[in-house]
Order: structure tokens, then C-alpha cells, then sequence
């Protein structure tokens, strides 16, 4: 085994948060040994209060570090005006992080993170120029040996069943972007729906293809379709051929995340 990583998201410490879920993913989550924790945004149900704040601290800092975090589109201020138009990821920076182009690195792995929530969002998401080249630039040194994943918030995919889009604005080519830059593993959330795939899916002239994982809700109570009301999150094995992804559901019978499928892809992908 190379590297295990864990991957939560859309925390929403606010109503309708669900405690005893967060208890258990705190009490559960050493047990994983992961090397890294991914939290793909959306720490808050309402960025304008600092109480939620507080609250998603306080579960982040009860979680395995290393971390790498992106913000979601909930962790803009909604209804605080001043906040919104100046400063919309001002509370995300003064609470969670500073860092809005993240990079964790270790032999044979590089995980970058980058902000889609951006502006004035309430739901959407997407990339800046400015981004696009940055993620360039930050993947450009690394060879196809290292196994290369990216950190958004916003999904390029909506799973089967959704009826409303939910993907980025530019979805298509954010997968043409990660194709180029030969990135094996996409981890995203948003939609509060698991889903595991492949871009080649979407769009079928990809060089490679980069691997979707998508977190549902992991301790909001706002799971959406047949994870309507459930928690989920993802745990990665990254091994010398193969991607695999172990989905996890919360039960509450168990008070555990237990496995709830597990997909397996070689790497490179499309070899
Ligand atoms: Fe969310
Ligand atoms: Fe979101």
C-alpha cells in the first residue's frame, strides 16, 4: 500500500447537522490510518454565522491531520452583504485556512486543491483563467509515475437520477483540462450524492480519462436521492498499479461508516 486517503465533505455544521454522525466519524476516523484527509468544502450550512464556524473547527481539528481542504459555495456569507461583495472567503480564510491553492505532496503523489466556490455563488461553481493555469503550472513538473489528484468542491458530473444540473459552469473543460494534465483522481462533492466513475463517461475522445469520486454529505442530514437522509464518505488505497475506492455509509445501528461498495482501477487509467 502506498497511500490511504480519506475523503469527507459538505460537513454543514449548521442545521440540519446531524452530531451523532460527527461523533462517530471522529471516533472512526483514526482507525483508517490514512495519510492524508480531504474535505471538499462546504464546512457550514451558513457562512454568515460564527457559531457554525466554530462548530466546523472544532470537528476538523477532532479529524487525523495531515488535511487539505477547499471551501464550497456555503462557505460564502449569504445574507451579511459588507462580507458577500468584499470579502466572500474571508470567514473560510480567517477559520479554516488561509491557503486557497492547497498542495499535498509525497513520493510518488501530488493532491492540489483549488477554490470553484467563487464570487457570489449560491449554488455554482467554477475556474478562473488564473486557476486553470495555476494547475498547469503546479502539475506541470511531475511524471506520469506520480499519481496526481485534484480537490474541488463543485462535481464535472451529475449522477444518474439528478434532475437538476449541478455540475460547474466549464464542466467540460475542467475534464478536458484534467485529462491534459494527466490527473488520475478527481475528488469533489456538492451534490450530497456518492459517485464513482470515470470522465471517459462523459466525454469519450479523453486521452486517459480521470477518475470521479464524489463524497455524499458526510454529517448534514440533507443527503440527496437514495442517500436522501444518509451520511457518506470515501476512503482511496493507492497502490503501485491500481486506484481503489471504498465507498462508506453511515449506519446508524453500528454508529459506524460501514463499506457500501468498492470500485478498483488500474493506473495508469486507460492503460
Ligand atoms: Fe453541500
Ligand atoms: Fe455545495
Amino acid at each position: 500500500m502506498l497511500y490511504r486517503i480519506l475523503h469527507v465533505s459538505d460537513l454543514h455544521t449548521g442545521p440540519p447537522f446531524d452530531p451523532a454522525v460527527a461523533r462517530g466519524l471522529v471516533r472512526q476516523a483514526p482507525e483508517f490510518q490514512a495519510d492524508l484527509v480531504v474535505i471538499s468544502g462546504d464546512f457550514v450550512q451558513r457562512a454568515d454565522f460564527s457559531a457554525q464556524w466554530r462548530a466546523a473547527v472544532q470537528l476538523r481539528d477532532a479529524l487525523p491531520i495531515p488535511q487539505l481542504v477547499v471551501p464550497g459555495n456555503h462557505d460564502v456569507p449569504l445574507f451579511n452583504l459588507h462580507l458577500r461583495l468584499l470579502n466572500p472567503l474571508g470567514r473560510y480564510r480567517r477559520y479554516m485556512s488561509r491557503e486557497l491553492n492547497p498542495c499535498f505532496e509525497r513520493p510518488g503523489l501530488v493532491v492540489v486543491g483549488a477554490v470553484t466556490a467563487q464570487g457570489l455563488t449560491t449554488d455554482g461553481g467554477w475556474l478562473s483563467r488564473q486557476q486553470i493555469a495555476n494547475l498547469r503550472r503546479m502539475l506541470a513538473p511531475y511524471g506520469p509515475e506520480v499519481c496526481k489528484m485534484v480537490v474541488w468542491h463543485h462535481p464535472v458530473f451529475n449522477p444518474p437520477g439528478l434532475h437538476r444540473n449541478r455540475v460547474m459552469r466549464g464542466s467540460h473543460e475542467a475534464i478536458r483540462l484534467l485529462d491534459e494534465c494527466g490527473v488520475d483522481l478527481l475528488l469533489c462533492g456538492h451534490i450530497h450524492l456518492t459517485h464513482v466513475g470515470s470522465t471517459r463517461d462523459i466525454l469519450h475522445d479523453l486521452r486517459r480519462g480521470t477518475i470521479i469520486c464524489q463524497s455524499g454529505t458526510t454529517t448534514s442530514r440533507r443527503g440527496y436521492g437514495q442517500e436522501h437522509g444518509r451520511n457518506s464518505c470515501n476512503l482511496i488505497e493507492l497502490e503501485a498499479q491500481t486506484i481503489t475506492i471504498h465507498r462508506l455509509l453511515f449506519d446508524p445501528a453500528t454508529d459506524r461508516f460501514e463499506p457500501n461498495g468498492t470500485h478498483v482501477f488500474p493506473r495508469p487509467l486507460g492503460a
